[in-house]
């Protein structure tokens, strides 16, 4: 991949096809953009996860579109490079005119691709965006904007017949046009069958290493975040040393790479 032009859904099937790891960022302002971007990032996320870490909220529930559209315009200032992914919020897709409308929204505001959260219920949402060609980007396992049916922050998938929803909600998805899932807290043989049954890539965050891709929380991988810190969590930023400037970018780095090399996560970040 060269540092030139824009990663479009393409390069990102090619990528899986060539065996080359997605690397993938959350940011939600334009200065920590411009960093992961320099840094050669494949795909930032303006992640709904600005509820807890940016606005301080215990889920990502009270996230608003206008929140999103305003943190989408940000970061954009800064990518030149990576994909722009941005997440529609909790309640903004329940019809067909609605995740238009507000697709089109986030869209507007810089994005190339958006984010959702569930599997086949979301069939006639997904038809209508790919009508409007909006590329879309899924995701399963634990969903955030779910938490309060799921009964909390679990892993998901771990018996037979849950494992087998979430199968098949990402062949669903596939055959729905969406052009990426996201893989959230699910065991690693689970994560790794779906990336072999699918052929668009999916990019895990405490899914296992044989995702196609990975992605965290851009303060919880430079130890930012306060608190306690989820299983799949490393803190790059502690294993580099240097200026903090030099340190964020530095971890950065080892991030992408340890993505692509396939040395995160291990077992250590996977559930069994
Ligand atoms: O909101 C977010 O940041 C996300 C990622 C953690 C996948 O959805």
């Amino acid at each position: 991949m060269t540092t030139q032009d824009r990663i479009t859904s393409a390069d990102l099937l090619a990528m899986k096809r060539d065996g080359e790891k997605v690397s993938v960022l959350t940011a939600y302002d334009v200065s920590f953009a411009k960093i992961m971007d320099d840094c050669g990032i494949d795909v930032v996320l303006v992640g709904d996860s600005l509820g807890n870490v940016v606005q301080g909220h215990d889920s990502t529930l009270p996230v608003t579109m206008d929140d999103m559209a305003y943190h989408t315009r940000l970061v954009s200032r800064g990518i030149k490079h990576a994909l722009l992914v941005a997440d529609l919020p909790y309640h903004s897709y329940e019809s067909v005119e609605a995740a238009v409308s507000n697709a089109q929204r986030l869209m507007a505001a810089g994005a190339q691709m958006v984010k959702l959260e569930g599997g086949v219920k979301l069939l006639p949402m997904l038809e209508a965006l790919q009508q409007e060609g909006i590329p879309v980007c899924g995701h399963l396992g634990l969903l955030p904007q779910s938490v309060e049916e799921l009964g909390g922050y679990k892993v998901q998938g771990r018996d037979a017949a849950s494992a087998d929803v979430i199968l098949k909600d990402a062949m669903a998805l596939e055959a729905a046009g969406v052009s990426m899932i996201v893989l959230e807290c699910i065991p690693s043989a689970l994560a790794k069958k779906i990336s072999h049954v699918i052929k668009i890539p999916t990019i895990g965050i405490g899914a296992g290493v044989d995702c196609d891709g990975q992605v965290l929380v851009v303060y919880d991988m430079l130890g930012i975040t306060r608190g306690k810190r989820p299983r799949f969590v490393r803190d790059f930023l502690a294993e580099v040393g240097g200026q903090v400037e030099d340190k964020v970018s530095a971890a950065i780095k080892n991030y992408i790479s340890a993505v692509k090399q396939g040395r995160f996560p291990d077992d250590a970040q996977s559930y069994q």
